[in-house]
């Protein structure tokens, strides 16, 4: 097509468009000039053809024509204008509905995440289905230690049970891996116990390990759970160390942070000693080295684990540990 032809043709179409009758025959022009298979279209995927020299005029031209086209098919009530207007009352208020919110565990779980990934550490993850020797020997717990007993533990047989902490993911993750490891383990994990304000059978624990080849101590440990404290309950909170004792530790310490709430002057809460406890932690035994074929002699580590439920109910003021379970939105919606 040469451009006088194209001036020809537009000016046919601008006339079919002004003659048109009724809504259809304007729908029919649009199909047939800018419809998809229409010949504007047809025009513009042709254009490679057009000589080069004339194909900037020739462009110039047919962008020309769609746009004469689209106008003259606006002032028939046709095109974009066509569309049917909303058959609805748009004074009325909008449909509300209910945008959900992160459950109060996963925030802690989420939170806690961001708060070590700063200082390195990345997320390791294990069964919930664990056997005897990551959940308790390679943990150094002797064989006779009350927490095997039938009546703590959900066995599956003689080897198999339902993980009691997340500390078999350390096993895994140095099994698994050369020092120097970094890792925090969130988890479900399962006790037999009888559910009460404050126990639940099934909960969540979340894990921490650092081994390195360099020497590490209990004062890493200790600035690295204030930092943690600090982020996640708010300024002012700091945390201290008790003696304790854990068979996979040594020295093993529970973990206090002051209390959030008073700031450890004392209140319902933290029972007025202005101390909450959180977490079991220490320097990890050498024979846990031993058991995932470590050398003791060349690295040191520490391990922590938290309570998830504990966490929460701290932070957000939760006083029976059943909320966080039941489902209930006007529980749920208070921490939306
Ligand atoms: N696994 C312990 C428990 O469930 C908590 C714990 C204590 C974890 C000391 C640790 C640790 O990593 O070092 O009671």
């Amino acid at each position: 097509m040469t451009l006088a032809e194209l001036e020809k043709a537009k000016a046919e179409s601008l006339a079919e468009i002004a003659a048109a009758a009724d809504a259809a025959a304007v729908e029919a022009l649009r199909v047939r000039y800018i419809g998809r298979n229409g010949s504007i279209p047809a025009l513009i995927k042709a254009m490679k053809d057009v000589p080069k020299e004339e194909r900037p005029a020739f462009g110039k031209a047919v962008q020309a024509w769609r746009a004469e086209v689209e106008a003259a098919l606006a002032s028939k009530g046709g095109g974009a204008a066509a569309e049917k207007p909303v058959d609805a009352d748009l004074t009325l208020p909008g449909r509300w509905f209910a945008l959900g919110a992160k459950h109060p565990l996963s925030r802690v779980i989420e939170e806690t995440a961001r708060i070590f990934g700063h200082l390195g550490f990345t997320v390791a993850d294990g069964p919930e289905l664990e056997n005897r020797f990551n959940n308790f020997t390679a943990l150094n717990t002797p064989p006779h230690h009350p927490s095997m007993d039938r009546s703590d533990t959900f066995w599956f047989g003689d080897d198999t049970l339902l993980r009691t902490q997340t500390s078999p993911v350390q096993i895994r993750t140095m099994m698994e891996n050369k020092p120097p490891i970094r890792v925090i383990c969130p988890g479900r994990t399962y006790r037999r116990d009888t559910t009460d304000a404050t126990h639940s059978a099934n909960f969540h624990q979340i894990e921490g390990l650092y081994v390195d080849t360099k020497p590490v101590s209990l004062a890493d440990l200790k600035s690295v759970l204030a930092y943690f404290a600090h982020e996640m309950m708010g300024d002012g909170v700091t945390v201290r160390f008790r003696p304790h004792f854990f068979p996979f530790t040594e020295p093993s310490v529970e973990v206090d942070f002051s209390c959030h709430l008073c700031k450890g002057k004392g209140c319902r809460v933290c029972k007025e000693s202005g101390w909450i406890e959180v977490a079991g932690a220490g320097m990890v035994d050498p024979r846990v080295f031993g058991h995932v074929g470590y050398d003791p002699e060349k690295v040191s580590g520490y391990a922590f684990g938290f309570g998830v439920e504990r966490i929460a109910m701290i932070k957000y003021g939760i006083p029976d540990i059943r909320w966080l379970y039941e489902n209930d939105v006007r529980f749920l919606s208070q921490l939306a």
